[in-house]
């Protein structure tokens, strides 16, 4: 990678109030507290009202790392929200955000690359900013699931959850937090997580086009348990670093049961693995950002710290991100 000039300086969250415990799916689908607790580790998620949208929870998530920042705002020059589930088509949320903020002068695009969402837009960060482009740029991961999720199918509807997570990334030269990074695509995987709008074919496979997420869950499940490992052990070879020079692991929170068997493939420890699942749920491309913020408020992350990040998701892709965390510690 080239030498980056970008650090991560700050960081905010929010997750909406309203709990959606597994006692409350037992009364919404043939379910119960113990399938989901030992299938995915999962026991609550907060969901948004029916009335409160993505861009509300990424404002909220803004102001909050407003509050932990103490220069201003105003000169940010590019807004990159991450979400697969925008308000509109257009505006993205990302407009929605500059005309919340009145940032003067500031480009804003949403990207969609699923739960590895958040890591892209880090890695697109970091590449505007080393190469001059930009100097200041807020990433945003941010989602509402819940309202892309079918509450009778079973399989799926445990899962999801909503909430948001911004972080701030900045030109410093002198102490970039970017160290490697590794990303991929395996759009023949396509057909096993997907989100239509439209009915349509794809790879042979008619796709339902209701507007919800339908998912393969157990083919999702063997690829990501299969590819993370293969490609961190990528990610570490490329920084020259070794699973012991890492201080903590950041998997996408998509099910507590995949992450402990990517860690025990990659050997690394449990302890030193952060995420946002137990009471979150997957909450796709806001799930790194807010376990981060959860391992600030847990006093277990620390200015310096060395970080993997690993989104994986639909499409099927993945990024995965080696960084030194450069936010200073509260
Ligand atoms: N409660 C009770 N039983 C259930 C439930 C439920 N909520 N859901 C499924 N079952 C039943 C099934 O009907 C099946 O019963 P049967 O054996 O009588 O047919 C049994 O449990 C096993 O079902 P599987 O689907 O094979 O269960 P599995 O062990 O694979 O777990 C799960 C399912 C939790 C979805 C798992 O496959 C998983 O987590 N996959 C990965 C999902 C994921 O991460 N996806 C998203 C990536 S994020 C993104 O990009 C948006």
């Amino acid at each position: 990678m080239t030498q980056s000039k970008a650090r991560i300086t700050a960081i905010g969250s929010y997750i909406p109030e309203r709990v959606l415990s597994n006692a409350d799916l037992e009364n919404i689908v043939d379910t119960n507290n113990e399938w989901i607790v030992q299938r995915t580790g999962m026991k609550e998620r907060r969901i948004t009202s029916e009335n409160e949208f993505t861009s509300d929870l990424c404002i909220k998530a803004v102001k909050n790392l407003m509050q932990n920042y103490d220069k201003t705002v105003d000169d940010v020059d590019l807004i990159i929200v991450s979400t697969t589930t925008a308000d509109f088509v257009f505006p993205s949320v990302a407009c929605q955000l500059q005309e919340t903020f009145k940032m003067k002068s500031t480009g804003a695009f949403d990207l969609n690359a699923t739960c590895a969402g958040f890591t892209y837009g880090l890695h697109v960060a970091n590449g505007l900013i080393s190469s001059g482009l930009h100097k200041k740029i807020l990433v945003i991961g941010g989602e509402t699931l819940s309202k892309a999720t079918d509450y009778t199918d079973r399989s799926t509807c445990v899962l999801f959850g909503d909430g948001a997570g911004a972080v701030l990334v900045e030109y410093d030269e002198e102490n970039p937090s970017f160290i490697s990074s590794v990303l991929g695509t395996n759009g023949e995987g396509g057909i096993h997580l997907y989100r239509s709008g439209l009915s349509k074919e794809m790879n042979g496979m008619k796709l339902l086009g209701d507007g919800n997420m339908v998912q393969n869950g157990r083919e999702v499940y063997k690829w990501a348990v299969r590819s993370v490992p293969i490609g961190l052990q990528t990610l570490l070879e490329k920084a020259h670093l070794r699973t012991e020079d890492i201080d903590w692991f950041v998997p996408h929170s998509a099910n507590l049961r995949m992450i402990e068997s990517i860690c025990e493939k990659s050997h690394i420890s449990m302890d030193n693995t952060l995420y946002s699942v137990k009471k979150m749920g997957n909450t796709s491309s806001a799930s790194i950002p807010l376990a981060l913020d959860l391992g600030i408020k847990e006093q277990k992350l620390h200015y310096g710290d060395t970080v993997v990040l690993y989104g994986f998701g639909g499409g099927l892709t993945y990024t995965g991100i080696i960084i030194k965390w450069g936010v200073p510690d509260r």
